[in-house]
């Protein structure tokens, strides 16, 4: 016979409320197989889940009976805390080390104003150890949390990680399509100067469409110059992933929050929100930026809006 209470703690459902699930469905528990599968579609559309592992959060808002929590810790293992089917959709824009460490950018070095800003080792921010390994075990990670049955995820990238890791995505989810980010402006770069970064959109093995089949793959956005936030990126990029794919209610998660352009993105799609980040500085402008955000609907750290076009695919 299946275990009701080790479903019950994976999932973070109460065993008393599964147990009448079955009865009252007629689910016969001693075929495991097609007892999770008759649960699954359950589990996931029940919106008080706990997320038993957490310790409480660092800094929690509500807004509109939606929650945003946000966590300081290492991306794998909060997602480790996370129960199995419990997010709807993931974006994220990890700390990639192989781009600073491969490509020897110029010398090898941050310059302009984050270099003056105490950052001994000349680094932005700790870096996410991006070997085929290490993001593998990231990525089963983000496989397990998400939902199975409608579990969307859009990862970033830029050049160098999309050829050393991009194809590792393939191994936990059906990619469906990358979308090049053409930030307007052009950056740094020896070899043809940077304008565009990628981002891999994926479902979790499920076919639920995004919100409208004419929306383009290349998206023009302009990059955030003088950022509070090393590497910030425009709210709107994360709110054209966020507007495809969900619906009012959704929980979004984002494990490497940085400035939380994620966070404001969700809320402003009215979604759940839920994040961590490694660092104590993108905790605290997560925290100052999100307050002031719900209180008076005006972003403290970017003022002016990142579109170009006349229109963008949400409005
Ligand atoms: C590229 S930035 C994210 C920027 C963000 N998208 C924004 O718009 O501000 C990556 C973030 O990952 C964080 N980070 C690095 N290693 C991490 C780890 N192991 N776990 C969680 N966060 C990590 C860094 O502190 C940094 O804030």
């Amino acid at each position: 016979m299946y275990q009701l209470n080790k479903l019950a703690k994976e999932y973070g459902i109460e065993e008393e409320i599964l147990q009448n699930y079955c009865t009252t469905h007629s689910i016969n528990t001693k075929k495991t197989k097609t007892c999770i599968q008759q649960l699954l579609p359950f589990i996931e559309a029940q919106t008080n889940r706990k997320f038993s592992q957490l310790p409480e959060s660092n800094f929690s808002i509500q807004y509109e009976n939606k929650e945003v929590s946000i966590y300081k810790d290492d991306a794998i293992s909060f997602l480790q805390k996370l129960p199995s089917n419990s997010i709807d959709i993931i974006v994220t824009d990890p700390a990639y080390s192989g781009m600073n460490n491969q490509l020897k950018l110029g010398k090898g070095r941050i310059v302009g104003k984050y270099s003056e800003k105490g950052q001994e080792n000349g680094k932005w921010f700790d870096e996410f150890q991006d070997s085929v390994e290490n993001y593998s075990i990231f990525l089963n990670e983000c496989q397990r949390v998400l939902k199975k049955s409608t579990g969307h995820i859009y990862i970033m990238f830029d050049s160098y990680s999309l050829l050393s890791l991009g194809n590792t995505v393939r191994s936990f989810f059906d990619v469906k399509n990358i979308i090049t980010w053409d930030k307007v402006n052009i950056g740094m770069g020896h070899y043809y100067r940077r304008r565009h970064e990628y981002i891999i959109f994926a479902t979790n093995g499920n076919t639920r469409k995004i919100k409208n089949r004419s929306f383009p793959d290349v998206w023009r956005f302009k990059r955030i110059h003088n950022a509070s936030y090393p590497t910030q990126k425009p709210v709107e990029l994360f709110q054209a992933m966020i507007y495809a794919s969900t619906e009012e209610g959704f929980t979004v998660c984002d494990p490497f929050l940085g400035s939380g352009s994620s966070a404001v993105a969700a809320i402003k799609n009215k979604c759940n929100f839920i994040g961590c980040d490694i660092s104590d500085k993108s905790i605290n402008t997560v925290q100052s930026r999100l307050n002031e955000f719900i209180n008076t609907n005006t972003d403290p750290i970017q003022k002016n809006s990142a579109v170009v076009d006349k229109k963008v695919f949400w409005e």
